[in-house]
Protein backbone atom coordinates (compact mmCIF):
# COMPACT_ATOMS: atom_id res chain seq x y z
CA UNK A 1 0.00 0.00 0.00
CA UNK A 2 1.24 3.66 -0.88
CA UNK A 3 1.66 6.14 1.84
CA UNK A 4 1.41 9.41 1.93
CA UNK A 5 4.64 11.58 1.64
CA UNK A 6 4.45 14.22 4.39
CA UNK A 7 8.48 14.13 5.28
CA UNK A 8 11.51 14.89 3.22
CA UNK A 9 15.10 15.58 4.02
CA UNK A 10 17.82 16.63 1.98
CA UNK A 11 21.52 15.84 2.79
CA UNK A 12 23.69 18.70 0.64
CA UNK A 13 22.45 22.32 0.75
CA UNK A 14 24.66 23.75 -2.33
CA UNK A 15 23.84 24.31 -5.16
CA UNK A 16 21.39 21.50 -6.30
CA UNK A 17 19.80 20.72 -2.55
CA UNK A 18 19.00 24.80 -1.92
CA UNK A 19 17.42 25.67 -5.00
CA UNK A 20 15.64 22.12 -5.63
CA UNK A 21 14.32 21.76 -2.10
CA UNK A 22 12.74 25.62 -2.15
CA UNK A 23 11.05 24.90 -5.48
CA UNK A 24 9.41 21.11 -4.39
CA UNK A 25 8.52 23.15 -0.67
CA UNK A 26 6.49 25.85 -3.02
CA UNK A 27 4.99 23.36 -4.98
CA UNK A 28 4.13 21.00 -1.87
CA UNK A 29 3.10 22.77 0.67
CA UNK A 30 1.71 19.93 2.63
CA UNK A 31 5.07 18.51 2.86
CA UNK A 32 7.82 19.29 5.58
CA UNK A 33 10.94 19.47 4.00
CA UNK A 34 14.40 19.64 5.90
CA UNK A 35 17.39 20.25 4.13
CA UNK A 36 20.80 19.30 6.17
CA UNK A 37 24.42 20.40 5.51
CA UNK A 38 27.83 18.92 7.40
CA UNK A 39 28.73 22.89 6.66
CA UNK A 40 26.80 24.49 9.90
CA UNK A 41 27.95 28.06 8.30
CA UNK A 42 26.33 27.08 5.12
CA UNK A 43 22.73 26.37 7.59
CA UNK A 44 23.39 29.40 9.30
CA UNK A 45 23.38 31.57 6.31
CA UNK A 46 20.84 29.75 4.67
CA UNK A 47 18.68 30.79 7.66
CA UNK A 48 20.02 34.32 7.63
CA UNK A 49 19.53 37.45 5.20
CA UNK A 50 17.77 37.20 1.75
CA UNK A 51 20.39 39.14 0.40
CA UNK A 52 22.88 36.49 1.34
CA UNK A 53 22.04 33.38 0.85
CA UNK A 54 24.62 30.60 -0.10
CA UNK A 55 23.63 30.45 -3.45
CA UNK A 56 23.02 33.24 -5.73
CA UNK A 57 19.89 32.29 -8.69
CA UNK A 58 17.55 34.69 -10.04
CA UNK A 59 14.53 34.45 -8.51
CA UNK A 60 15.39 32.00 -5.38
CA UNK A 61 15.57 34.36 -2.58
CA UNK A 62 11.80 35.47 -3.55
CA UNK A 63 10.83 31.75 -2.96
CA UNK A 64 12.68 31.30 0.28
CA UNK A 65 11.54 34.08 1.45
CA UNK A 66 7.97 32.35 0.90
CA UNK A 67 8.71 28.49 2.07
CA UNK A 68 11.35 29.54 5.28
CA UNK A 69 10.43 28.11 7.98
CA UNK A 70 6.59 27.20 6.86
CA UNK A 71 7.67 23.87 5.00
CA UNK A 72 11.27 24.52 4.56
CA UNK A 73 14.04 24.13 7.44
CA UNK A 74 17.43 24.31 6.91
CA UNK A 75 18.46 22.54 10.21
CA UNK A 76 21.88 21.39 11.79
CA UNK A 77 20.06 18.01 13.27
CA UNK A 78 21.10 15.34 10.60
CA UNK A 79 19.87 12.31 12.78
CA UNK A 80 16.20 13.28 13.79
CA UNK A 81 15.72 15.11 9.86
CA UNK A 82 17.05 11.61 8.55
CA UNK A 83 15.28 9.41 10.98
CA UNK A 84 11.66 11.68 10.58
CA UNK A 85 11.40 11.69 6.80
CA UNK A 86 10.28 9.46 4.32
CA UNK A 87 12.15 10.56 1.37
CA UNK A 88 15.92 11.71 1.63
CA UNK A 89 17.50 12.86 -0.78
CA UNK A 90 21.29 12.88 -1.43
CA UNK A 91 22.31 16.09 -2.94
CA UNK A 92 26.18 16.26 -1.81
CA UNK A 93 28.97 17.14 -4.21
CA UNK A 94 30.87 14.15 -5.94
CA UNK A 95 34.12 16.03 -6.94
CA UNK A 96 36.85 14.51 -8.83
CA UNK A 97 39.23 12.20 -6.79
CA UNK A 98 42.23 13.47 -5.33
CA UNK A 99 44.62 10.76 -4.41
CA UNK A 100 43.68 6.80 -4.24
CA UNK A 101 42.57 4.88 -7.36
CA UNK A 102 41.17 6.56 -10.26
CA UNK A 103 42.84 9.79 -9.00
CA UNK A 104 42.63 13.01 -11.39
CA UNK A 105 39.44 11.24 -12.97
CA UNK A 106 36.97 8.91 -11.20
CA UNK A 107 34.27 10.97 -8.59
CA UNK A 108 34.82 10.93 -5.08
CA UNK A 109 32.14 9.07 -3.80
CA UNK A 110 33.29 9.89 -0.57
CA UNK A 111 30.89 12.31 0.63
CA UNK A 112 27.75 9.65 -1.05
CA UNK A 113 29.24 7.27 1.19
CA UNK A 114 29.42 8.96 4.73
CA UNK A 115 25.59 10.00 3.82
CA UNK A 116 24.56 6.93 3.59
CA UNK A 117 26.42 5.53 6.60
CA UNK A 118 24.83 8.42 8.38
CA UNK A 119 21.48 7.02 6.29
CA UNK A 120 21.86 3.43 8.00
CA UNK A 121 22.41 4.95 11.65
CA UNK A 122 19.49 7.19 12.15
CA UNK A 123 16.92 5.37 10.20
CA UNK A 124 13.94 3.44 12.44
CA UNK A 125 11.13 3.11 9.48
CA UNK A 126 11.56 2.42 6.00
CA UNK A 127 13.07 4.94 3.23
CA UNK A 128 13.07 6.03 -0.67
CA UNK A 129 16.39 7.18 -0.97
CA UNK A 130 17.23 9.09 -3.85
CA UNK A 131 20.08 9.97 -5.32
CA UNK A 132 20.27 13.91 -6.73
CA UNK A 133 23.88 13.72 -6.72
CA UNK A 134 25.42 13.00 -10.48
CA UNK A 135 27.31 9.50 -9.54
CA UNK A 136 28.66 6.89 -11.89
CA UNK A 137 27.39 3.87 -13.02
CA UNK A 138 25.81 1.41 -10.53
CA UNK A 139 26.86 3.92 -8.11
CA UNK A 140 23.11 2.76 -6.21
CA UNK A 141 24.67 -0.92 -5.60
CA UNK A 142 26.74 0.35 -3.84
CA UNK A 143 24.85 2.55 -1.75
CA UNK A 144 22.22 -0.14 -0.89
CA UNK A 145 25.60 -2.64 -0.10
CA UNK A 146 25.80 -0.13 2.40
CA UNK A 147 22.28 0.46 3.49
CA UNK A 148 21.28 -3.11 4.11
CA UNK A 149 24.84 -4.04 5.77
CA UNK A 150 25.04 -1.33 8.39
CA UNK A 151 20.74 -1.45 8.73
CA UNK A 152 19.18 -5.02 8.63
CA UNK A 153 15.97 -3.83 10.26
CA UNK A 154 14.91 -1.10 7.61
CA UNK A 155 13.93 -1.66 3.59
CA UNK A 156 15.64 0.93 1.66
CA UNK A 157 14.76 1.91 -2.34
CA UNK A 158 16.91 3.56 -4.25
CA UNK A 159 16.46 6.00 -6.81
CA UNK A 160 18.16 7.87 -9.24
CA UNK A 161 16.63 11.26 -10.03
CA UNK A 162 19.28 13.22 -11.43
CA UNK A 163 19.19 17.33 -11.22
CA UNK A 164 19.18 19.12 -14.87
CA UNK A 165 19.43 22.29 -13.73
CA UNK A 166 21.68 25.32 -14.92
CA UNK A 167 23.33 27.62 -12.81
CA UNK A 168 21.98 31.02 -13.81
CA UNK A 169 18.68 29.72 -14.36
CA UNK A 170 18.05 27.07 -11.69
CA UNK A 171 14.90 28.17 -10.80
CA UNK A 172 13.24 28.35 -14.31
CA UNK A 173 14.62 25.06 -15.21
CA UNK A 174 12.99 23.21 -12.31
CA UNK A 175 9.63 24.84 -12.86
CA UNK A 176 9.94 24.34 -16.36
CA UNK A 177 12.27 21.05 -16.49
CA UNK A 178 12.49 19.51 -20.25
CA UNK A 179 12.10 16.16 -18.74
CA UNK A 180 12.23 14.71 -15.22
CA UNK A 181 14.30 11.41 -14.93
CA UNK A 182 13.94 9.09 -12.32
CA UNK A 183 15.34 5.40 -12.02
CA UNK A 184 14.21 2.86 -10.29
CA UNK A 185 14.05 -1.29 -9.13
CA UNK A 186 11.91 -3.37 -11.40
CA UNK A 187 10.41 -4.78 -8.23
CA UNK A 188 6.84 -3.94 -6.31
CA UNK A 189 8.69 -1.63 -4.11
CA UNK A 190 11.08 -0.37 -6.50
CA UNK A 191 7.82 0.49 -8.33
CA UNK A 192 6.02 1.64 -5.73
CA UNK A 193 8.80 4.00 -4.87
CA UNK A 194 9.21 5.26 -8.50
CA UNK A 195 5.19 5.84 -8.14
CA UNK A 196 5.53 8.41 -4.88
CA UNK A 197 8.39 10.67 -6.42
CA UNK A 198 6.58 10.79 -9.70
CA UNK A 199 3.56 11.77 -7.81
CA UNK A 200 5.53 14.63 -6.54
CA UNK A 201 6.97 15.94 -9.53
CA UNK A 202 3.44 15.70 -11.13
CA UNK A 203 2.30 18.07 -8.59
CA UNK A 204 3.98 21.00 -11.32
CA UNK A 205 5.92 18.88 -14.27
CA UNK A 206 3.30 17.44 -17.07
CA UNK A 207 3.19 13.48 -16.48
CA UNK A 208 4.56 13.08 -20.41
CA UNK A 209 7.09 14.67 -18.95
CA UNK A 210 8.39 12.71 -16.36
CA UNK A 211 10.86 9.51 -17.82
CA UNK A 212 11.10 6.44 -15.88
CA UNK A 213 13.78 4.16 -16.46
CA UNK A 214 16.08 1.91 -14.79
CA UNK A 215 18.92 2.61 -12.51
CA UNK A 216 21.85 2.08 -14.83
CA UNK A 217 20.22 4.24 -17.49
CA UNK A 218 19.60 7.51 -15.31
CA UNK A 219 22.94 7.60 -13.87
CA UNK A 220 24.38 6.95 -17.55
CA UNK A 221 21.63 9.63 -19.03
CA UNK A 222 23.27 12.41 -16.40
CA UNK A 223 26.69 11.97 -17.41
CA UNK A 224 26.02 11.48 -21.06
CA UNK A 225 23.75 14.76 -21.17
CA UNK A 226 26.81 16.70 -20.02
CA UNK A 227 29.47 15.18 -22.59
CA UNK A 228 26.74 15.85 -25.30
CA UNK A 229 26.65 19.83 -23.74
CA UNK A 230 30.05 19.97 -23.39
CA UNK A 231 31.03 18.32 -26.78
CA UNK A 232 28.96 20.81 -28.70
CA UNK A 233 30.89 23.55 -27.07
CA UNK A 234 34.07 22.36 -27.81
CA UNK A 235 32.90 21.40 -31.31
CA UNK A 236 32.56 25.04 -31.86
CA UNK A 237 34.85 26.58 -29.91
CA UNK A 238 37.50 24.37 -32.27
CA UNK A 239 35.98 26.07 -35.46
CA UNK A 240 36.13 29.37 -33.81
CA UNK A 241 39.99 28.79 -33.85
CA UNK A 242 39.63 27.85 -37.54
CA UNK A 243 37.23 30.85 -38.39
CA UNK A 244 40.35 32.94 -36.93
CA UNK A 245 42.79 31.16 -39.28
CA UNK A 246 40.43 31.13 -42.21
CA UNK A 247 38.54 34.29 -42.47
CA UNK A 248 35.07 32.88 -41.64
CA UNK A 249 32.92 34.08 -38.58
CA UNK A 250 32.40 31.83 -36.32
CA UNK A 251 28.91 33.80 -35.00
CA UNK A 252 27.53 33.68 -38.34
CA UNK A 253 28.62 29.94 -38.68
CA UNK A 254 27.16 28.86 -35.76
CA UNK A 255 23.68 31.03 -36.69
CA UNK A 256 24.17 28.83 -39.99
CA UNK A 257 24.25 25.19 -38.63
CA UNK A 258 22.22 26.05 -35.54
CA UNK A 259 19.29 26.87 -38.16
CA UNK A 260 19.50 23.08 -39.28
CA UNK A 261 16.67 20.97 -37.26
CA UNK A 262 18.43 18.13 -36.71
CA UNK A 263 21.27 20.50 -35.33
CA UNK A 264 19.50 22.84 -33.28
CA UNK A 265 20.67 26.36 -32.16
CA UNK A 266 21.63 25.45 -28.38
CA UNK A 267 25.20 25.19 -26.87
CA UNK A 268 26.59 26.32 -29.72
CA UNK A 269 28.24 29.48 -28.65
CA UNK A 270 31.93 30.20 -29.16
CA UNK A 271 33.63 30.98 -25.72
CA UNK A 272 36.96 31.32 -23.87
CA UNK A 273 35.89 27.59 -22.99
CA UNK A 274 33.22 26.31 -20.77
CA UNK A 275 33.45 26.53 -16.64
CA UNK A 276 31.05 24.89 -14.09
CA UNK A 277 31.73 22.19 -11.42
CA UNK A 278 30.39 19.77 -13.72
CA UNK A 279 31.27 19.57 -17.36
CA UNK A 280 35.04 18.58 -16.85
CA UNK A 281 34.44 16.17 -13.93
CA UNK A 282 31.63 14.25 -15.21
CA UNK A 283 33.29 13.84 -18.45
CA UNK A 284 36.22 12.80 -16.53
CA UNK A 285 34.02 10.50 -14.79
CA UNK A 286 33.05 9.27 -18.27
CA UNK A 287 36.69 8.72 -19.42
CA UNK A 288 37.65 6.87 -16.35
CA UNK A 289 34.30 4.41 -16.69
CA UNK A 290 35.18 3.73 -20.25
CA UNK A 291 38.52 2.38 -19.31
CA UNK A 292 37.07 0.33 -16.82
CA UNK A 293 34.85 -1.25 -19.28
CA UNK A 294 38.28 -1.52 -21.63
CA UNK A 295 36.88 0.99 -24.35
CA UNK A 296 40.18 2.56 -25.05
CA UNK A 297 38.62 4.48 -28.09
CA UNK A 298 35.64 5.99 -26.32
CA UNK A 299 37.30 7.10 -23.46
CA UNK A 300 39.50 9.09 -25.84
CA UNK A 301 36.85 10.60 -28.03
CA UNK A 302 35.29 12.28 -24.75
CA UNK A 303 39.00 13.22 -23.46
CA UNK A 304 39.60 15.24 -26.71
CA UNK A 305 36.03 17.43 -25.54
CA UNK A 306 38.33 18.38 -22.53
CA UNK A 307 41.26 19.08 -24.61
CA UNK A 308 40.01 21.64 -27.16
CA UNK A 309 38.44 23.21 -23.93
CA UNK A 310 42.27 23.64 -22.47
CA UNK A 311 43.34 24.57 -25.89
CA UNK A 312 40.77 27.15 -25.75
CA UNK A 313 41.78 29.00 -22.64
CA UNK A 314 45.42 28.90 -23.34
CA UNK A 315 44.58 30.29 -26.65
CA UNK A 316 42.62 33.38 -25.59
CA UNK A 317 45.60 34.25 -22.71
CA UNK A 318 47.90 33.92 -25.41
CA UNK A 319 46.66 36.16 -28.02
CA UNK A 320 46.87 38.84 -24.29
CA UNK A 321 50.09 38.00 -23.78
CA UNK A 322 50.66 38.75 -27.92
CA UNK A 323 49.10 41.78 -27.85
CA UNK A 324 50.93 43.23 -25.18
CA UNK A 325 54.40 42.22 -25.93
CA UNK A 326 55.93 45.37 -27.06
CA UNK A 327 54.24 47.17 -23.26
CA UNK A 328 56.58 47.57 -20.45
CA UNK A 329 53.78 47.66 -17.53
CA UNK A 330 51.05 45.57 -18.37
CA UNK A 331 47.42 45.96 -16.81
CA UNK A 332 44.71 43.67 -17.74
CA UNK A 333 40.99 44.89 -16.69
CA UNK A 334 39.25 41.86 -16.50
CA UNK A 335 35.58 41.53 -16.52
CA UNK A 336 33.47 38.37 -14.69
CA UNK A 337 35.05 35.87 -12.48
CA UNK A 338 31.95 33.25 -11.97
CA UNK A 339 32.35 30.66 -14.70
CA UNK A 340 28.86 32.12 -16.64
CA UNK A 341 26.97 35.26 -16.06
CA UNK A 342 24.00 35.41 -13.53
CA UNK A 343 25.92 32.95 -10.91
CA UNK A 344 28.06 33.73 -7.86
CA UNK A 345 30.09 30.03 -8.56
CA UNK A 346 33.36 30.31 -9.64
CA UNK A 347 34.29 26.64 -9.68
CA UNK A 348 36.63 25.79 -12.58
CA UNK A 349 36.00 29.40 -14.37
CA UNK A 350 37.88 30.03 -17.85
CA UNK A 351 38.89 33.34 -15.53
CA UNK A 352 40.52 31.05 -13.23
CA UNK A 353 43.18 30.03 -15.69
CA UNK A 354 43.26 33.10 -17.82
CA UNK A 355 44.11 34.94 -14.57
CA UNK A 356 46.89 32.24 -13.79
CA UNK A 357 48.64 32.98 -17.15
CA UNK A 358 48.54 36.29 -17.12
CA UNK A 359 50.31 36.80 -13.30
CA UNK A 360 52.57 34.08 -14.44
CA UNK A 361 53.88 36.32 -17.47
CA UNK A 362 54.46 39.46 -15.34
CA UNK A 363 50.74 40.95 -16.32
CA UNK A 364 48.91 43.18 -13.68
CA UNK A 365 45.21 42.51 -13.39
CA UNK A 366 42.43 44.09 -12.33
CA UNK A 367 39.42 41.91 -11.59
CA UNK A 368 35.90 42.95 -11.40
CA UNK A 369 32.89 40.28 -10.85
CA UNK A 370 29.03 41.50 -9.94
CA UNK A 371 28.70 38.91 -7.63
CA UNK A 372 31.80 36.49 -6.46
CA UNK A 373 33.09 37.19 -3.47
CA UNK A 374 36.67 38.80 -3.25
CA UNK A 375 37.68 35.97 -0.75
CA UNK A 376 36.79 33.19 -3.25
CA UNK A 377 38.52 35.00 -6.02
CA UNK A 378 41.90 34.49 -4.12
CA UNK A 379 41.07 31.24 -2.76
CA UNK A 380 40.02 30.08 -6.58
CA UNK A 381 44.12 31.70 -7.41
CA UNK A 382 45.71 30.29 -4.70
CA UNK A 383 43.88 26.70 -4.78
CA UNK A 384 45.84 27.11 -8.35
CA UNK A 385 48.97 27.69 -6.98
CA UNK A 386 49.33 30.91 -8.53
CA UNK A 387 52.37 32.67 -8.69
CA UNK A 388 52.57 37.28 -8.39
CA UNK A 389 48.85 37.00 -6.90
CA UNK A 390 50.50 40.29 -5.51
CA UNK A 391 50.31 42.10 -9.02
CA UNK A 392 46.50 41.74 -8.64
CA UNK A 393 44.09 44.10 -7.82
CA UNK A 394 39.98 43.50 -6.93
CA UNK A 395 37.56 46.31 -8.49
CA UNK A 396 34.45 46.92 -6.97
CA UNK A 397 33.46 48.29 -10.68
CA UNK A 398 33.83 48.07 -14.48
CA UNK A 399 34.82 51.76 -14.06
CA UNK A 400 37.52 50.96 -12.02
CA UNK A 401 38.27 47.79 -13.28
CA UNK A 402 39.21 48.98 -17.17
CA UNK A 403 40.54 52.84 -15.75
CA UNK A 404 44.25 52.72 -16.72
CA UNK A 405 43.91 49.16 -18.44
CA UNK A 406 46.37 48.77 -21.82
CA UNK A 407 43.82 46.01 -22.37
CA UNK A 408 39.98 44.61 -21.43
CA UNK A 409 39.28 41.29 -21.42
CA UNK A 410 35.25 40.45 -21.32
CA UNK A 411 34.78 36.85 -19.58
CA UNK A 412 31.95 36.43 -19.48
CA UNK A 413 28.40 37.07 -21.32
CA UNK A 414 26.77 39.57 -18.48
CA UNK A 415 24.62 42.79 -20.09
CA UNK A 416 27.25 44.84 -17.58
CA UNK A 417 30.07 44.63 -19.75
CA UNK A 418 28.14 45.00 -23.45
CA UNK A 419 28.96 48.74 -24.09
CA UNK A 420 32.52 48.97 -22.29
CA UNK A 421 33.37 52.51 -23.35
CA UNK A 422 37.58 52.64 -23.06
CA UNK A 423 40.37 53.52 -25.56
CA UNK A 424 42.12 50.23 -24.21
CA UNK A 425 42.46 46.99 -26.50
CA UNK A 426 39.23 44.99 -26.22
CA UNK A 427 38.88 41.33 -26.15
CA UNK A 428 35.79 39.97 -26.09
CA UNK A 429 35.96 35.93 -24.81
CA UNK A 430 32.14 35.73 -25.45
CA UNK A 431 31.31 38.16 -28.62
CA UNK A 432 28.81 41.01 -25.94
CA UNK A 433 30.63 43.72 -27.83
CA UNK A 434 31.01 43.84 -31.64
CA UNK A 435 33.61 47.17 -31.68
CA UNK A 436 36.16 44.57 -29.35
CA UNK A 437 39.64 44.29 -31.17
CA UNK A 438 39.98 41.21 -30.95
CA UNK A 439 36.79 38.66 -30.53
CA UNK A 440 37.04 34.92 -30.52
CA UNK A 441 36.09 33.79 -33.72
CA UNK A 442 36.43 36.42 -35.54
CA UNK A 443 39.56 37.29 -38.08
P1 LIG B 1 27.81 21.85 -3.54
O1 LIG B 1 29.24 21.68 -3.24
O2 LIG B 1 27.28 23.22 -3.84
O3 LIG B 1 26.93 21.28 -2.32
C1 LIG B 1 27.13 20.05 -1.73
C2 LIG B 1 26.92 20.19 -0.22
O4 LIG B 1 26.94 18.89 0.37
C3 LIG B 1 27.98 21.01 0.49
O5 LIG B 1 27.37 22.11 1.12
C4 LIG B 1 28.59 20.02 1.50
O6 LIG B 1 28.95 20.64 2.73
C5 LIG B 1 27.49 19.04 1.69
N1 LIG B 1 27.92 17.72 2.19
C6 LIG B 1 28.93 16.93 1.72
N2 LIG B 1 28.96 15.77 2.39
C7 LIG B 1 27.97 15.81 3.32
C8 LIG B 1 27.50 14.89 4.31
N3 LIG B 1 28.05 13.69 4.45
N4 LIG B 1 26.47 15.29 5.09
C9 LIG B 1 25.89 16.49 4.93
N5 LIG B 1 26.27 17.40 4.00
C10 LIG B 1 27.31 17.05 3.20
O7 LIG B 1 27.49 20.86 -4.73
P2 LIG B 1 26.38 21.06 -5.88
O8 LIG B 1 26.87 21.99 -6.91
O9 LIG B 1 25.07 21.31 -5.21
O10 LIG B 1 26.38 19.61 -6.53
C11 LIG B 1 25.85 18.49 -5.85
C12 LIG B 1 25.73 17.33 -6.81
O11 LIG B 1 24.78 17.66 -7.84
C13 LIG B 1 27.02 16.96 -7.55
O12 LIG B 1 27.03 15.58 -7.74
C14 LIG B 1 26.87 17.66 -8.89
O13 LIG B 1 27.58 16.99 -9.92
C15 LIG B 1 25.39 17.56 -9.14
N6 LIG B 1 24.82 18.64 -9.97
C16 LIG B 1 25.21 19.93 -9.81
C17 LIG B 1 24.62 20.93 -10.57
C18 LIG B 1 25.03 22.37 -10.43
O14 LIG B 1 24.57 23.18 -11.23
N7 LIG B 1 25.84 22.75 -9.47
C19 LIG B 1 23.60 20.61 -11.47
C20 LIG B 1 23.22 19.28 -11.60
C21 LIG B 1 23.83 18.31 -10.84
C1 LIG C 1 25.43 22.32 -16.91
C2 LIG C 1 24.25 21.73 -17.71
O1 LIG C 1 23.79 22.73 -18.64
C3 LIG C 1 23.12 21.34 -16.77
O2 LIG C 1 22.07 20.71 -17.51
C4 LIG C 1 23.65 20.35 -15.72
O3 LIG C 1 22.63 20.02 -14.82
C5 LIG C 1 24.80 21.00 -14.99
O4 LIG C 1 25.83 21.37 -15.94
C6 LIG C 1 25.47 20.09 -14.00
O5 LIG C 1 25.39 18.89 -14.10
O6 LIG C 1 26.10 20.69 -13.12
P1 LIG C 1 25.98 24.65 -15.77
O7 LIG C 1 27.36 24.12 -15.75
O8 LIG C 1 25.41 25.16 -14.50
O9 LIG C 1 24.97 23.51 -16.28
O10 LIG C 1 25.85 25.82 -16.85
P2 LIG C 1 25.81 25.81 -18.45
O11 LIG C 1 24.82 26.80 -18.88
O12 LIG C 1 25.72 24.47 -19.02
O13 LIG C 1 27.25 26.41 -18.80
C7 LIG C 1 28.44 25.64 -18.59
C8 LIG C 1 29.61 26.37 -19.23
O14 LIG C 1 29.51 26.31 -20.65
C9 LIG C 1 29.68 27.85 -18.88
O15 LIG C 1 31.03 28.21 -18.69
C10 LIG C 1 29.12 28.53 -20.11
O16 LIG C 1 29.59 29.83 -20.28
C11 LIG C 1 29.65 27.60 -21.19
N1 LIG C 1 28.88 27.68 -22.46
C12 LIG C 1 27.57 27.35 -22.48
C13 LIG C 1 29.55 28.01 -23.63
O17 LIG C 1 30.76 28.27 -23.63
N2 LIG C 1 28.84 28.06 -24.80
C14 LIG C 1 27.51 27.76 -24.86
O18 LIG C 1 26.94 27.81 -25.96
C15 LIG C 1 26.86 27.40 -23.67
Amino acid sequence: METKISNICCIGAGYVGGPTMSVIALKCPNIKINVVDSNENKIDAWNGDLEKLPVYEPGLSEIVKKVRNNNLFFSKDIPSSIENAQIIFVAVNTPTKKTGKGKGMAADLKYVINCAKDIAKYSKTDKIVVEKSTLPVRTAEKIKQILREENKDVNFEILSNPEFLAEGTAINDLFKSDRVLIGGENTDTGTNAINQLVKIYSRWIPREKILTTNVWTSELAKLASNAMLAQRISSINSFSALCEKSGANVFELSKAIGMDKRIGPHFLNASVGFGGSCFKKDILNLVYLSKHYGLTEVAEFWLQVLKINDYQKNRFANKIIEALNDKNDKLVGMLGWSFKENTNDSRESASIYVAKILLENNINLKIYDPLVEKSSIISDLKNKNTSNISNLYISSSVTEAIESADLVAIMINSDEFKNINSDALIFDGRGANQYSTYTIGKS
